[in-house]
């Protein structure tokens, strides 16, 4: 191999190494939502459970929920708890928040 191919290679496994992790961490994270929110929000966040109609839970997937939130809203509302909703800030690690609050930012 020449010199150009060494960087490219390197290049390529330095990009490579942090994707893995943190799509380990993604598959965690999703594992939560699917335990611990997706009873009440449905796993695809559009709210359409049992629990979801009863309780008035909107459809986060769509572009006018998602413009209507900040991060630190979402995140405040996992940690403290709204109407209808337990705060988990004492059942889940703040990374794992942070992790929940990107998975929310996601829903699409
Ligand atoms: C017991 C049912 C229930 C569970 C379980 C639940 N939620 Fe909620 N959640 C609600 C209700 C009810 C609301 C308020 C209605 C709305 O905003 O759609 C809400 C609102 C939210 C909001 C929006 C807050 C706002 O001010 O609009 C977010 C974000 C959220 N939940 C995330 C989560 C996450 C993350 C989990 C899991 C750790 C979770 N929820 C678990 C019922 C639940």
């Amino acid at each position: 191999m020449n010199r150009k191919m060494w960087v490219a290679a390197a290049l390529t496994l330095a990009g490579a190494l942090p994707f893995t992790a943190r799509a380990e961490i993604d598959k965690k994270i999703e594992r939560l939502w699917k335990g611990k929110c997706a009873g009440c929000h449905g796993t695809d966040g559009k709210g359409q459970t049992d629990q979801g109609k009863k309780l008035g839970i909107k459809d986060y997937t769509t572009p006018e929920w998602q413009k209507s939130q900040t991060d630190a809203h979402i995140k405040a509302a996992v940690a403290e708890g709204v109407k209808g909703m337990d705060g988990y800030k004492d059942k889940l690690a703040p990374d794992q928040i942070d992790g929940l609050v990107a998975y929310v930012r996601a829903l699409k």
